[in-house]
């Protein structure tokens, strides 16, 4: 990899060498994978990193005294310290690692969300919300009896902020992504997390789509819990983070009981283990944790600031592209200055239906997502089904927007206009 912090722009041609997927080619052409909101693929350091772990390694961690034992506790641990590092967190004991983001985000309700809330409460979410921060509070809210309330979406496609100090008035929670999977439309956490606690109300972040693309200092946004997966920031699947405060994570019941999350068991009863152990019951996702650790590394030798610089200057080639191309045939929703959204943009075509999108763009090689994108309450909003979805990561370049726009030209075509 040839890139350097002090570099503008990502050297995409050495990145891509990385990456062996993207040598292959997928119905007789290029790959173009334009899909890593969904999942980002993975460098052949991650890949070797776990590989490395399995035959050199391998041992389960904390509970043995012999060396590989130790050895895979240390590979453990020194993952959670990259990760705290990544995102700023004050300590490395506040990194929870669970199987995925969902997970992280269900801990939260179950535990805090579980002891803390009840009939007469009310926990704020937004429209821009994917279903893993959605429907935990769902779950819970039927069993709890607390009122959820809906910070809207304005026409230019950003959270509209003039209703949240009516929404976060008597509310406990405000749980809101930091950036749509949808639409890419950054939202402002900061000012958010602000006037949640000026509401007496804590904040829950969902950081899915904005780990991976932007630099993040989860003490600075004062956020009192930040989720993200491993899997969107060209790690394995299999693990997410859960970012929490201590004083809150120390206060806050177990999520899961088993193995590991304890300090003693009895027949009467157990106390807990002291964090991050508390919430990591059972044996870990190992291998995957070291290769989140990996990936990191990875990312931070990019530097995050390129990251965001490389994403900002493809989508606004792909918006100019777009429009160029397809006029008023094409809708790309969303926050159309690409300095407010990330690389993910949903699309309408003239009336082709997002799904025959993705079947031609596939025949060009080009990997997209098509349909409701776990966010179906943005769907309701936005007034349509489905749409087709591309999203750009550190591997993609000009020459991939170009192919796509090829594709969908040919869409176009085929179906109508
Ligand atoms: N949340 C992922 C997506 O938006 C799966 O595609």
């Amino acid at each position: 990899m040839a890139m350097t912090d002090s570099a503008p722009t990502l050297d995409v041609a050495a990145i891509r060498a990385d990456f062996p997927i993207l040598a292959r080619r997928v119905n007789d052409t290029r790959l173009v994978y334009l899909d890593s909101a969904a999942t980002s693929q993975k460098p052949r350091c991650v890949i070797d990193a776990m590989e490395r772990y399995y035959s050199e390694t391998n041992a389960n961690v904390h509970r043995g005294a012999h060396t590989l034992a130790a050895e895979a506790s240390e590979a453990m641990e020194s993952a959670r310290r990259q990760v705290a590092r990544f995102i700023k967190a004050p300590e490395a004991e506040e990194v929870i690692f669970t199987k995925n983001a969902t997970e992280a985000l269900n801990l939260v309700a179950r535990s805090w969300g579980g002891t803390n809330l009840g009939p007469g409460d009310a926990v704020v979410l937004s429209h821009l919300e994917h279903h893993s921060n959605i429907v935990p509070w769902q779950i819970l809210a039927a069993e709890k009896g607390f009122e959820i309330r809906w910070l809207p979406v304005g026409d230019d496609g950003h959270l509209d902020l003039s209703h949240l100090p009516i929404l976060l008035d008597g509310a406990k929670l405000l749980a809101v992504t930091a950036m749509s999977n949808v639409t890419g439309a950054l939202t402002p956490v900061d000012q958010m997390v602000a006037a949640a606690h000026d509401a007496g109300a804590l904040a829950v972040i969902d950081a899915c789509q904005s780990v991976p693309h932007l630099a993040t200092d989860v003490a600075a946004s004062g956020a009192d819990f930040v989720a993200f997966s491993g899997h969107k920031m060209l790690g394995p699947t299999g693990v997410g983070v859960l970012w929490g405060r201590r004083d809150l994570l120390d206060a806050m019941p177990p999520f899961l009981g088993g193995g590991s999350m304890i300090e003693n068991v009895t027949t009467e009863g157990f106390t807990t283990a002291p964090l991050p152990a508390k919430f990591e019951a059972g044996t870990p996702p190992i291998a995957e944790i070291v290769g989140l650790g990996a990936a990191v590394e990875y990312l931070e030798r990019l530097g995050m600031g390129n990251v965001r610089r490389h994403e900002i200057e493809l989508t606004a080639y792909a918006l100019r592209a777009l429009e160029s191309r397809f006029g008023d045939e094409i809708t790309v929703h969303g926050p159309s200055e690409p300095s407010e959204r990330g690389g993910v943009f949903s699309f309408a075509l003239g009336e082709v239906h997002p799904h025959d999108i993705s079947q031609v763009l596939d025949q060009h090689g080009v990997a997209v997502r098509a349909g409701h994108h776990c966010a179906k309450p943005l769907m309701k909003v936005l007034g349509i089904g489905a749409t087709a979805r591309a999203s750009v990561y550190v591997y993609n370049d000009e020459a991939d927007i170009d192919q796509l726009i090829d594709g969908l030209a040919e869409a176009a075509d085929f179906f109508t206009f």
